[in-house]
């Protein structure tokens, strides 16, 4: 069969200037990762031509024996990774596997508890603008002014008041350690169901550095390609008893024919998660995080509850005069891409924000420690120090380039 380069040297194009980005560029963005060759070629696989609606050994299609193994597989090492009843791998996206979740357990117009999009949770916890602020009744928790950390009195305060069916925990930009056990005794007390997002820290949580909400919680929702680094997908985990009702809302509920090469490229992930090497290259995620942050602090910087748990942190660059808009205008300029983002109680809108935030995940792949991190922040700051000098943007590009050369990305891939 004909190459993409010579079937569409358009596309084949855009693959490599995307490919070249993504290598001499330093990747800051927390939700984002890199794959190992191993998912992408799992991923590029003719298993994207199979029709497969239903579940291994009962599909509504014939020809599925060996797309079976594949999800089986996948089903199987994501048990064993985080101790799960029931895993269902199908979800297309972690947004997917949030509605499909909350309708195996929710009608419409039922109270949900989540934490506030503008204090670190995320769109589908309730955002009005999202299905879920549109389907249920939300009643948004907040971090505390002080800690910045979520507010666990609050939480209480409200779910005494709101008896709500479900409380969901995690977010996208919450920097701190969840304590999954404080929501479960609340939980417990009004008698509701109990949600973790682990989107962010599902990989952490695989490797048990963070605590993991599968033992407490009747529901765990991730994305697959985060800290967990694998193909780009979600996944729902949960007790024995809600397996029926979460199957039959991802299909036929909400999808149709599952993913299979995204299911066979999930697989090889968590396989590659329960190597003992993951494990190391986890607490390199959390060594560099902390490391990052203290160097932030050096520069002057004030990091949303003074620092971070986790492979996220929240830099409040109101304190340099600067809103978030600028900060990620200048820095993509200069090589290195982040995000802005809310910090809690923000007086900027959304599209402007006092913050940027950052993550160590997509770094830490390339090979990059403790030092290259304390490099990472003197970059950042030098760039925000004047940030209409572009003379200055020019310069530290330059050296965003030469720290990327010492830690290649897919190198076999740029050099054909
Ligand atoms: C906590 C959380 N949940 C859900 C999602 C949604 O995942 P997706 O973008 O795959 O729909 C995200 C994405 O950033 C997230 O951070």
């Amino acid at each position: 069969m004909k190459r993409l380069v010579d079937v569409d040297p358009e596309i084949a194009k855009v693959i490599r200037l995307e490919t070249e980005r993504q290598g001499s560029k330093l990747e800051l963005i927390a939700s984002e990762n890199f794959v190992s060759e191993a998912v992408l070629e799992a991923m590029g696989s003719p298993l994207t031509n199979k029709y497969a609606e239903g579940y291994p050994g009962k599909r509504y299609y014939g020809g599925c024996e060996f797309v079976d193994m594949a999800e089986t597989l996948a089903i199987e090492r994501a048990k064993q990774l985080f101790g799960a009843d029931h895993v269902n791998v199908q979800p297309h996206s972690g947004a997917q596997a949030n509605m499909a979740a909350y309708f195996s357990v929710l009608e419409h117009g039922d109270t949900i508890l989540g934490l506030n999009l503008a204090h670190g949770g995320h769109l589908t916890h309730g955002s009005p603008v999202n299905f879920s602020g549109r389907f249920f009744k939300v009643i948004p928790y907040s971090v505390d002014q002080k800690s910045e950390q979520i507010d666990m009195a609050e939480v209480r305060r409200l779910a005494k008041e709101h008896r709500p069916k479900l409380i969901v925990t995690g977010g996208s930009a919450y920097p701190r350690t969840l304590h999954f056990d404080k929501f479960k005794e609340i939980a417990d007390e009004i008698g509701c169901l109990l949600m973790a997002d682990i989107a962010h820290p599902a990989g952490i949580i695989a490797a048990g550095l963070h605590p993991s909400p599968v033992p407490c919680c009747d529901l765990v929702t991730t994305t697959t390609h985060k800290t967990l680094r694998g193909p780009r997908g979600g996944m729902i985990m949960c007790k024995a008893a809600l397996a029926a009702a979460v199957n039959k809302n991802i299909f036929p509920g909400m999808q149709g024919g599952p993913l299979m090469h995204v299911i066979a490229a999930k697989a090889v992930a968590f396989k590659e998660a329960l190597a003992p090497e993951f494990r190391v290259y986890q607490k390199q995620i959390l060594a560099n995080a902390t490391a990052l942050a203290e160097a932030m602090i050096a520069q002057g910087f004030r990091l949303v509850s003074g620092g971070t748990d986790t492979h996220v942190m929240l830099v409040d660059v109101a304190v340099k005069g600067l809103t978030g808009k600028v900060a990620e205008a200048v820095l993509d300029k200069a090589g290195l891409t982040v995000n802005k983002n809310a910090i809690p109680f923000d007086t900027k809108s959304p599209m402007v924000t006092s913050g940027i935030r950052l993550g160590t995940p997509a770094l830490t792949t390339r090979g990059m420690r403790e030092a290259e991190m304390r490099t990472v922040a003197a970059l950042i700051a030098e760039v925000l120090a004047d940030v209409e000098d572009a003379g200055r943007q020019a310069r530290v590009a330059g050296k965003v380039r030469e720290l990327c050369a010492a830690f290649p990305l897919y190198p076999e891939r740029l050099a054909v």
